[in-house]
């Protein structure tokens, strides 16, 4: 595999290679992100894969300073994967110059849930995801990206930015991977103990059962307050536990099977986690 740290330098070692096939991440690799390595090597000329802890997603009280560093861990696991090229710039390398330019993603689908919780971070993400596919795609006349469905929101404002500004990228979405418990794997369960890693799996859980509950009607927001409560019960702080349209993530009028996702964010102990589960 080969590393390299800027943008000039992936281009050099990209010329010639095809359509790249492209994972972005932010390090602290588990079976979720090499899933998605996986997929992705089943989809382009060559396989690349980022690591950037990327500042302008995280709000200042966030955990940009402590988020997990493992790159010793990564780079053998990307390798091991069949990773072609990892692109790990430093910051001055994406960003030379204060990034005064950003992208604005569209309020009605990043303002709320996510968005509403942690303002500013799809314009964060927006902006850094963009410039990745300027460094990775560009000299190469576009490719694919792999997102996991975990991040469904992500997933989704991301689809739309590609769209709307026509990137040659096709997004695909690989399947949240989950710990035997249920637990979603995420870099920051990490910070969990043992006993919250057990409990966390309260969270998949309350999804499935807010899901079951909305198909059997009902009024949602209640249905909501009810998961909450529950959840909170259980010593989580939930930010929201919902159901919405897999379409636009709005509230839908009627429950429909086949149409709607339910999701969610919650801290136990002081470790945001978030979920999702169609259906
Ligand atoms: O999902 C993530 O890890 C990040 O939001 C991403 C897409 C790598 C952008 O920093």
């Amino acid at each position: 595999m080969q590393i390299v740290h800027t943008i000039a330098d992936l281009r050099a070692a990209l010329a010639g290679k095809g359509h790249p096939a492209f994972v972005p991440t932010m390090g602290n690799l588990h079976d979720g992100h090499l899933s998605l390595v996986r997929l992705a090597r089943q989809h382009g000329d060559v396989t690349v894969a980022s690591i950037f802890v990327n500042r302008l997603q995280f709000l200042p009280h966030e955990d940009f300073d402590s988020y997990p560093r493992t790159w010793d861990a990564d780079c053998a696991k990307l390798e091991a994967e069949g990773c072609d090229i990892l692109f790990a710039p430093r910051e001055l390398d994406l960003y030379p110059e204060p990034q005064t330019f950003k992208v604005q993603p569209d309020a009605a689908l990043a303002d709320i849930l996510e968005g509403h919780f942690r303002p500013g971070f799809f314009t964060g993400v927006c902006t850094v995801v963009m410039k990745l596919f300027q460094a990775v795609f560009a000299t190469n006349g576009g490719g694919v990206a792999v997102f996991g469905q975990k991040d469904y929101q992500q997933l989704m404002v991301i689809r739309r930015m590609v769209r709307q500004f026509a990137l040659p990228i096709e997004i695909m979405a690989a399947p949240t991977a989950r710990a035997g418990s249920g637990l979603a794997l995420s870099s920051r369960n990490g910070y969990l103990s043992d006993e919250q890693r057990v409990q966390a799996m309260a969270l998949s859980q309350a999804l499935k059962t807010l899901a079951d509950a909305s198909l059997q009607g009902g009024n949602l927001a209640e249905l909501e307050a009810q998961a909450m409560a529950d959840l909170r019960a259980q010593g989580w702080e939930p930010d929201y536990l919902t159901v919405r349209q897999r379409s636009d993530l709005q509230t839908p009028e009627k429950a429909q099977a086949g149409q709607l996702v339910a999701l969610g964010a919650a801290r136990i102990g002081g470790t945001r986690l978030i979920d999702n589960l169609e259906f």
